[in-house]
């Protein structure tokens, strides 16, 4: 497949949109860009810096002072988010950010200002990125669109396992808690909230495993560019 295109999965937290993206960037030589990480990082500044989120003044400082970039982990091949020059990566998936990070995504100016930076990193297409707001906001005129869902209580399975790897006291209501907190603000804030976009096609893979998912999102592929 010769021509380039943009393809966007947005869909509820933990449902595996990055785990897909990443599939589809590996086979296809295409960049991934994971959105939610540029939310978490910023909210990681916010809170290291005591940013006052209510106050657009202190808000539109903070964001003037933020530089968001990506680098490839040569190690792991994966893709990296650097906060100022600093390897965040790690750091923005703890639970602190994620308790947070939905309230500083409803923010005008905070969106504002990561859809732009999207939207440069796009431009050369040949990239594949995952979010709530990708293929609505984003970009709307990307050739390939997934909206990806799982039932509830298998997304907090998924989720719990992979943060007990990093805290054993974590408890499985916390994240449940998490996940439906983050799952309402998302889908009922005022600007760019979590929708399907009326011509994404919706991958449920509560039933399915990670290689079929792959072949199903690359036979859709195949489909649009043939
Ligand atoms: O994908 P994630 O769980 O890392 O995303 C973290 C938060 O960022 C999520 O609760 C909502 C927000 N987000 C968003 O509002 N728009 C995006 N395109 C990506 C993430």
């Amino acid at each position: 497949m010769k021509k380039k295109i943009v393809i966007t999965i947005d869909g509820w937290s933990s449902c595996g949109k990055s785990t897909l993206a990443k599939q589809m960037a590996k086979a296809l030589g295409y960049v991934y860009v994971d959105s939610g990480a540029m939310y978490r990082a910023i909210t990681l500044y916010f809170l290291r810096h005591h940013i006052d989120w209510t106050d657009t003044t202190e808000v539109n400082t903070g964001l003037k002072n933020i530089v968001l970039q990506f680098h490839r982990n040569e190690k792991s091949g994966q893709s990296e988010i650097f906060l100022n020059g600093e390897n965040v990566e790690y750091v923005i998936r703890d639970l602190v950010i994620a308790e947070k990070v939905s309230d500083v995504a409803t923010i005008k100016e905070v969106r504002t200002f990561a859809v732009a930076e999207q939207q440069k990193m796009g431009k050369k297409k040949g990239i594949v990125m995952d979010g709530r707001d990708i293929g609505t906001t984003v970009f709307p005129d990307a050739a390939l669109k997934i909206f990806m869902t799982a039932d509830i209580s298998v997304r907090v399975e998924r989720r719990f396992k992979e943060m007990f790897e990093k805290n054993p006291n974590i408890t499985i209501e916390e994240v449940k808690n998490n996940l439906e907190m983050r799952d309402y603000i998302d889908s009922n804030r005022e600007v760019s909230p979590l929708r399907k976009a009326p011509d994404a096609i919706i991958i449920d893979n509560t039933n399915i495993s990670m290689e079929q998912q792959l072949k199903f999102a690359l036979e859709l592929l195949k489909a649009i560019c043939s």
